[in-house]
């Protein structure tokens, strides 16, 4: 299945009122991990372990955001793009997870603040993005019930400190990817493995979800809130009864299991009834505290998926058909560039009843970008961008709400478990000097969004 999409379009046609802007995450970015207070996180502790990160680089430096912000901030007001989304680091806030708040941790978000403000950018704060305190992991991290209060005693520090500057709230980024990735799988921080970690910690960034929402709805007024999710267009590989209940199966992990829960639809194992397992872990009463009325969803989609049934996947029964050997294009993550299924993915999102507006809040690609003479001639993130743009213009048209959109992102950076190997950005790092350089997409956006005329 592949749509052809309406291009060229133009920025206006997604409305007055749809919000553009640039999404990045604390660890990623900042560097500075062992500055003015700084505790260290479950990542600061991965990236020592050999062979975890591709290229065998830290955090320690990268885009020295830390440093830089001022200068970045300003990258931003010249693409034109007036949102600027950023999260906090836990243990620089909290070195040790809980108890002592370090002063010069909040000093520094409020300069970021202090600038958005000065240039009329709108900050959009994200609580927890994968960066785990350390001393929290040695307690037993997500996989331990107490990291619901500690991140509701978290939640409530950066109320108490930001809440009177800052509007856009969001509490979670990609939490499958904790629990899979960090928990399961093992290819993120904290590294643990073993499918017996994956409902526990499953079902703590749910009520976590749910309760943090609750506390900024209390401590900020007019708070706009909001979850980030990762999702994916699932496709069984045929249309055997095999591969769809897999694909189902995949679907209900990979986009249903952060979201029903917050709608108050429970855990979706209807079609995956293993997951009626993690009744386990819970209480009397977390059926309702799963429950938050976000004013938003971000929605995060990079690729889709095709999947087909396997009896050598225990559990799941299912293994995933890698893009490159179904012959479509892919990114150099190895991402299918997928479109259409962005499209798919808003209508599936849009059919749940009482959904509230969607915000895409992350989405964008990695490219073998090559500095050739000062630029770079990334004509294939342009395209995807363009490609993605349309379909959820097209989504839109056909009365699905989306409001704003974030493009992943503003700078290359750290790149998780592959290091400084993907570049994602708009604008290039050389991480030797530290120099920015925009990508002709950058160009692109730029111009898309009229940001000349504006900044003139
Ligand atoms: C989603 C994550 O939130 C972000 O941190 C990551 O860099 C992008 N995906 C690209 O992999």
């Amino acid at each position: 299945m592949s749509y052809r999409f309406d291009i060229p379009f133009d920025k206006s046609e997604f409305g007055e009122d749809f919000l553009w802007g640039t999404a990045t995450a604390a660890y990623q970015i900042e560097g500075a991990t062992d500055e003015h207070g700084r505790g260290p996180c479950i990542w600061d502790e991965f990236v020592k372990k050999k062979g975890k990160i591709k290229d065998g680089s830290t955090a320690d430096l990268a885009c020295d955001f830390y440093n830089r912000f001022e200068e970045d901030l300003q990258q931003v007001v010249k693409l034109g793009l007036k949102h600027f989304r950023f999260s906090i680091s836990w243990s620089r806030l909290l070195p040790e997870g809980v108890g002592e708040v370090n002063q010069e941790g909040i000093d520094f978000y409020n300069r970021i603040l202090d600038a958005c403000q000065d240039l009329g950018i709108e900050p959009w704060l994200t609580l927890y993005h994968w960066d785990l305190p350390l001393a929290l992991e040695q307690r037993g991290g997500w996989k331990n019930r107490e990291v619901v209060d500690w991140f509701a005693a978290y939640t409530q520090v950066c109320i108490d400190a930001f809440g009177a500057r800052v509007r856009n709230w969001i509490v979670m980024n990609e939490p499958m990817a904790t629990a899979g990735l960090g928990y399961t799988t093992g290819l993120h921080a904290p590294g643990r493995m073993g499918l017996f970690n994956f409902l526990p910690v499953v079902h703590h960034l749910a009520l976590c979800q749910a309760e943090a929402g609750r506390l900024v709805r209390n401590g900020v007024a007019d708070a706009n809130i909001g979850t980030a999710l990762s999702c994916s267009a699932v496709r069984p590989l045929t249309d055997t009864p095999k591969d769809l209940r897999a694909a189902s199966r995949a679907d209900a992990v990979m986009n249903r299991l952060f979201i029903e829960p917050a709608l108050g639809l429970g855990y979706p194992s209807d079609v995956f009834p293993y997951l009626a397992n993690i009744k386990k872990y819970m209480l009397p009463g977390d059926d309702d505290k799963l429950k938050f009325d976000f004013d938003f969803i971000g929605l995060q989609n990079y690729f889709s998926v095709v999947v087909t049934h396997s009896y050598l996947r225990p559990i799941l029964w299912l293994k995933e058909i890698p893009a490159l050997e179904r012959k479509k294009p892919i990114t150099a993550m190895g991402w299918e560039i997928a479109p259409d299924g962005m499209f798919d993915i808003l209508r599936q999102f849009a059919n749940y009843p009482n959904l509230p507006p969607i915000i895409i809040s992350e989405n964008g690609a990695a490219f073998e970008d090559k500095l050739v003479d000062g630029s770079v001639a990334d004509v294939e993130r342009t395209a995807f961008f363009r490609e993605y743009l349309a379909a959820i213009l097209k989504a839109k048209r056909q009365g699905v709400q989306v409001k704003g959109y974030f493009a992943w992102t503003l700078m290359d950076n750290f790149e998780w478990a592959v290091g400084y190997t993907a570049r994602f950005g708009l604008i290039y790092v050389d991480f030797d000097t530290q120099e920015r350089i925009w990508k002709d997409s950058a160009k692109w956006f730029a111009q898309f969004l009229g940001a000349e005329e504006e900044n003139a």
